[in-house]
């Protein structure tokens, strides 16, 4: 089974999550979004995206829509905590996509990422005061402290976890 995990990566956060995934996968190929390999040379296609405003970054919604009868499946990396309801969002969305083309999904990982301390900086100056990301909140303090710990050693495992589970789903065994 030709197996693709294509990523798309600012501060390297998800790029660390793909390299976990592909490894978990023998003979996978690991490209960056920016290559725009063709889904129709694979058989399984992993996609890992940063989340940008509460859905995939743009380049990943574009190579998303691009990806048709596929067996798929897809990671991200978000400041906010995996288990809110803002990821669940992202991942609804990134769903609605993958369904539209009429992909089969198998599945999907997600963990915290680190904030870019830059963009953190331009939220502050570039928002009205009163705005949620211009303001640092102890409930916000904690959560970018936390985000700054990730991807760590477990959510790099969980990855490669999800991974072998997809592969084993695609194959049509049990994982
Ligand atoms: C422009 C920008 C927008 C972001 N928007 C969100 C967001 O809507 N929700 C969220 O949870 N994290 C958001 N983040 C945080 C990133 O998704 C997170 O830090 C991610 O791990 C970055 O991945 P990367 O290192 O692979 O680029 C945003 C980051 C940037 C730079």
């Amino acid at each position: 089974m030709k197996t693709l995990v294509v990523y798309s990566s600012l501060t390297n956060n998800t790029k660390k999550v793909a390299e976990a995934a592909a490894s978990a996968i023998e003979g996978a190929e690991l490209r960056p979004v920016s290559e725009d390999p063709n889904p129709n040379d694979f058989d399984l296609i992993l996609v890992g995206f940063w989340v940008d405003k509460g859905l995939p970054d743009a380049a990943t919604k574009v190579y998303l829509e691009k990806i048709k009868g596929k067996k798929a499946a897809f990671f991200f990396t978000l400041g906010a905590y995996p288990d809110s309801d803002h990821a669940d969002d992202v991942r609804l969305a990134t769903e609605e996509i993958l369904k539209k083309g009429g992909n089969e999904i198998l599945g999907s990982f997600r963990c915290q990422g680190k904030v870019d301390p830059a963009l953190l900086e331009r939220m502050k100056k570039m928002l009205p005061p009163d705005h949620p990301h211009a303001q640092m909140t102890e409930e916000r303090k904690a959560r970018l402290a936390e985000a700054a710990k990730h991807p760590n050693e477990e959510d790099l495992a969980k990855a490669a976890d999800f991974a072998r589970a997809a592969r084993l789903q695609a194959l049509g065994e049990k994982a």
